[in-house]
């Protein structure tokens, strides 16, 4: 099936997901996913749903709202996966299931234990039951790019006769390189008879940093669906990054002459959806989305703009949803031009939340001059990711001095109208405050990491801080801003807190001390 159309499957709420400290919960996977089809991607994939009860959920979850694009789950070659996705995935108009199981000799050999013709045995069998749920079947044989190549086109073969309606090759350790993986898809182009009636897939992983490279080779090569993620977020170095390969389709369409369906201005937006909601900041020189993308600094490039964009620029800023201008907005900006400016940024805030957002710009305006663009999607981010409690931070005091302990005073406010202070000490401020946040909410936590980025530039630029701790073997991730950034820390701390005790309130295992002192005022 070579058509001129290039599938974007989208795997960021699947492999994305499975990268460390990449976890999202319901509610964020739901906001991914509606942003991924304001983005116009053909497919997402939602999940596994047989890995866990929560990953079901959340595949089903996003499939029952029926965003527009196919829905795919994952499965092993076994029937209790294969049943899980289509539970999962059958809500949605357009559903997909993908059955992989890895094909390689080293994988054969050391994690499957099982011959060749047992593996073709399993994955006809997965796809002949995949095809009785469903019309839209995906298969994957793991570890392609280190599979004999004879060996592939077998497999690839028997899978299409099985009846997958889409093949994917995936270069599952980012081993390939360009000129490899072109002849890889060349060979099972021109040795499987029935290539033609299936969409050729690929799927490249980035350890190599050749995960876009790669990808394009394969498309050159007559693959009409990538797989990729939002950011390159993935496993180990990541995935094909969704917005380097849709830019490099668009950009060098004269070369490629293909398309996608993506609507390329909702990319910069969900890039920092995504961003905002794994806490995986984007690089600056990051390519099509990086602060740095659109910025000229050397002298003789900026003569050359002035002179004409294209001297250096063979991208347009607004095509990837940067906008032009990067207005300021200042304490005299009303609802009107702030609404705006939100619109403008690629975000959609209903009512309700436009007016608490206003609320904190009007509060971030007393504090700053200047309003730029990082800060109002800051404050949107917060607004939209605000943790509903149950403690709130009403404040906080913080004494330091060197070669002295810091310490801290905290006071929170609870959903059902209690107010705690705490005090406490530590190596400096930050620590201190940590220390007095866990007392207040008589909880224990881990911190594993701890990052401050500024959200625009100058000196009076707001902090955003990303937290995570390790709480009864689970890694969790909060966020923080404020121009003050202790206190940023403070919020993205209390942040993490409040996803702790939600969580345990729905009924997760807690470790936690019932008798942790609390001194109510
Ligand atoms: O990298 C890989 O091989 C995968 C498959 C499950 C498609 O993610
Ligand atoms: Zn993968």
């Amino acid at each position: 099936m070579t058509s001129d159309r290039i599938r974007i499957f989208d795997t960021t709420l699947r492999d994305g997901e499975q990268a460390p400290g990449c976890s999202m919960t319901l509610s964020e996977k739901l906001r991914v996913a509606k942003a991924l089809s304001e983005l116009n991607v053909d497919i997402i994939e939602a999940g596994f749903p047989a890995a866990s009860p929560g990953d079901f959920e959340s595949v089903k979850a996003i499939a029952d709202e029926n965003f527009g694009p196919v829905i795919c789950g994952l499965a092993r070659c076994n029937p209790d996966d294969i049943e899980k996705v289509h539970a999962a995935v059958k809500g949605a108009d357009k559903h997909r299931i993908h059955v992989f199981v890895a094909t390689s000799a080293i994988h054969r050999e050391h994690k499957l234990k099982m011959a060749k013709e047992e593996i073709i045995k399993s994955a006809v069998g997965a796809i002949k039951m995949a095809r009785e749920l469903c019309d839209d079947v995906e298969f994957s044989p793991e570890d392609a790019s280190r599979t004999e190549l004879s060996y592939l086109a077998e497999v690839v073969s028997a899978a299409i006769e099985a009846g997958a309606t889409t093949v994917n090759i995936p270069d599952t350790v980012g081993y390939t390189v360009p000129a490899e993986f072109d002849r890889l898809f060349r060979h099972l182009k021109e040795h499987v008879a029935n290539i033609d009636d299936i969409v050729l897939s690929v799927h490249c992983h980035n350890d190599l940093g050749m995960a876009v490279a790669n990808s394009l080779a394969a498309v050159h090569a007559g693959a009409r669906q990538v797989e990729c993620t939002i950011n390159g977020i993935g496993e180990r170095a990541g995935n094909c990054s969704l917005e380097e390969i849709v830019m490099a389709l668009k950009t060098r369409s004269e070369f490629f002459e293909l398309d996608t369906g993506i609507e390329t201005t909702r990319l910069y937006p969900t890039s920092r959806l995504v961003s905002s909601i794994t806490g995986m900041h984007v690089p600056r020189n990051k390519a099509i989305v990086g602060e740095n993308a659109f910025a000229h600094e050397a002298g003789i490039h900026q003569h050359g703009m002035l002179q004409h964009a294209s001297t250096y620029e063979i991208m347009l800023p607004e095509d990837v949803g940067i906008s032009k201008s990067n207005l300021v907005l200042g304490k005299h900006s009303g609802r009107h031009a702030f609404r705006d400016r939100v619109v403008e940024l690629g975000f959609d805030l209903d009512e309700f939340e436009t007016n608490r957002a206003f609320q904190a710009f009007k509060k971030l305006a007393d504090k700053k001059k200047d309003v730029y663009d990082g800060d109002i999607e800051a404050i949107v981010m917060d607004v939209d990711n605000s943790s509903p409690g149950p403690w709130a931070l009403k404040s906080m005091q913080v004494n330091t001095r060197t070669d002295e302990d810091a310490s801290a005073t905290v006071i929170l406010t609870s959903e059902d109208g209690n107010t705690v202070e705490q005090t406490a000490t530590g190596d400096g401020p930050v620590a201190a405050c940590f220390a007095a946040l866990e007392l207040a909410a008589g909880i224990g936590l881990t911190l594993k990491n701890f990052e401050v980025h500024s959200a625009t530039i100058g000196e009076d630029a707001q902090g955003e801080v990303t937290v995570t701790v390790e709480y009864d073997n689970s890694s969790y991730r909060g966020q923080g801003t404020s121009v003050d950034i202790v206190e940023a820390g403070c919020r993205a701390y209390l942040d993490v807190i409040n996803r702790v005790i939600r969580r345990e309130q729905r009924g997760a295992p807690s470790n936690r001390s019932s008798t942790a002192s609390q001194a109510l005022i």
